[in-house]
């Protein structure tokens, strides 16, 4: 047996798999590393240990395990596909996942759709989940789960009797107490949170609404120590918590924006907008986003503000997502009617207020619209971070970029004292905000985008999983080595089962 493969290794469980599984122009299934930040950091600490990564592959058809094997060859850690039916793809992602703890947690309470059906399924689904790593995972590994569609995973590994060292991090808010108790399933949610050894927040504003929730439940529950990572004892329980707000590889950026194609493309998109001042944004379809309100507010901007006709325009990319959800497609037609109502309003020969596009853009290309905006309009009306802000200040070279940035965002604790923040229900204010981009002088341009950047180059993507790390399991990122030559063949080399097994390694 290959040394290395019997250190403790890191084993990740998110719902997705980091990779994209699409048909090939011959109809064979073709998979490639998604483009994630996640992935960016953790393939490497993943590859040099030899590490797992579990989740859900996105889709049932037949070959996706052989795909994720040889895939994990090349990538160099084991992908595991995680199997759902269909019944627990409706009841658990699109049911409890998409319809009930996304609007909460987002603080929308209207859609939720708290259905007792949905709980059962999200049950069922996170059990497959644990199952699946506690096949995979040996008892010295240590486990990271990610996000909301995955809290009962530790409590249902003790179940299943691992005692590996878990840890959490949601992705997206913790919503204010008031919000979070209306779920009937509070109960079980933090008493199965509180299992884990660490849990992980965007900022401190989400650690403090996650322990208010868990004081009004647990009355008795005690926190030690002050500051980013705690103490909080509940229910006989005493796990970490921690504000970790997550980063991006800002040098990566940073160097993609500076090559000649990216400043060509940049180039080109300004002439083709004949050099006006280039308003953009950049989300992915739904409803937290403050897509419609962002229109809204141009629509105002152009209204008030004569002088900006013919002199901004506002480059919005949507990408899709979630469309089996109606309210998305309601979204989807809504956003589509807005801009059509403004440019046909506004619009004179050779310009029009909005340009729209709804596809999924390579990375490339959006960082050729980083480039050429003058400002981007980062609105979300909730969001647990929003890497587009922090993206576009990275790949913002010039230094001469505004960002104009949300409330709302988990991005505004760092940011809010460099960007033009604003109340993304407050359509004046955003529109007022247009204008006073359109009139910032370039001194004032530069100071923000300064230290923005260097925010965001200290705090960047490794920043924040050694953090994580750290806080969790006392490692950090370097604890993790390249491992040996022939790591990999030896693995392979293997009788029985192709990958290591909890009895099998
Ligand atoms: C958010 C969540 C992720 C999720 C992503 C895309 O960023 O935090 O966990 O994967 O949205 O949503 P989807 O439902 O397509 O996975």
């Amino acid at each position: 047996m290959h040394q290395n493969a019997a250190k403790k290794r890191f084993v990740v469980v998110s719902n997705r798999l980091p990779i994209s599984i699409a048909r090939d122009r011959n109809g064979g299934l073709i998979a490639s590393q998604g483009a994630g930040g996640l992935v960016t950091a953790l393939a490497p600490v993943l590859k040099n240990r030899g590490g797992i990564w579990l989740g859900w592959p996105g889709t049932s058809e037949e070959g996706v395990m052989d795909m994720c094997r040889s895939f994990s060859r090349e990538a160099g850690y084991i992908l595991w596909p995680v199997a759902l039916s269909d019944a627990d793809v409706e009841g658990f992602y699109r049911g409890f996942s998409n319809e009930i703890l996304w609007p909460l947690f987002h603080e929308f309470q209207t859609p939720c759709n708290f259905l007792p059906e949905y709980w059962a399924a999200y049950r069922a689904a996170n059990l497959k989940f644990a199952q699946a790593t506690a096949t995979m995972a040996l008892e010295e590994d240590f486990i990271w789960v990610h996000d909301y569609h995955l809290m009962l995973v530790a409590s249902m590994l003790k179940e299943l009797g691992k005692t590996s060292r878990v840890g959490f991090f949601l992705h997206i808010p913790f919503p204010p107490a008031d919000i979070f108790l209306k779920i009937p399933w509070r109960r079980q949610l933090l008493e199965a949170l509180l299992e884990y050894d660490l849990i992980g927040f965007q900022t401190l504003r989400d650690m403090r609404n996650f322990i208010e929730s868990v004081k009004r439940v647990y009355p008795s529950a005690v926190r030690k120590g002050r500051g980013q990572v705690t103490t909080l004892t509940a229910n006989g329980r005493s796990p970490r918590i921690g504000s970790f707000p997550i980063g991006i590889d800002y040098h990566a950026f940073a160097k993609a924006a500076g090559q000649p194609e990216r400043a060509k493309a940049a180039r080109d998109i300004r002439a083709a907008f004949g050099d006006r001042f280039l308003l953009f944004g950049a989300d992915r379809l739904d409803y937290t986003k403050g897509v419609p309100q962002r229109l809204d507010a141009l629509r105002v901007a152009l209204e008030r503000y004569p002088e900006l006709r013919g002199r901004i325009c506002l480059i919005q990319v949507l990408v899709p997502s979630r469309e089996e959800v109606p309210q998305y497609r309601a979204m989807k037609e809504e956003i589509e009617r807005m801009v059509g109502e403004i440019n046909g309003r506004y619009s004179m020969p050779g310009w029009a207020p909005v340009h729209f596009t709804y596809r999924n853009l390579p990375r490339e290309e959006l960082i050729g619209y980083y480039l050429a905006a003058d400002m981007a309009l980062v609105t979300p009306l909730r969001d647990g971070m929003n890497l587009v802000a922090k993206e576009y200040a990275a790949c913002n070279i010039s230094g001469t970029g505004i960002l104009c940035l949300s409330e709302f965002a988990g991005a505004a604790m760092e940011l809010h004292r460099h960007a033009v923040m604003v109340n993304p229900f407050d359509v004046d204010g955003i529109a007022a905000a247009i204008r006073d981009g359109v009139l910032m002088d370039l001194g004032q341009r530069r100071r923000r985008m300064r230290a923005i950047r260097s925010i965001l180059r200290r705090y960047d993507i490794f920043w924040w999983v050694d953090a994580f790390l750290q806080a969790a399991f006392s490692k950090h990122l370097e604890d993790f080595p390249p491992r040996e030559e022939g790591y990999w063949e030896a693995l392979e080399a293997r009788q029985g089962p192709p990958w290591p097994t909890a009895s099998g390694s």
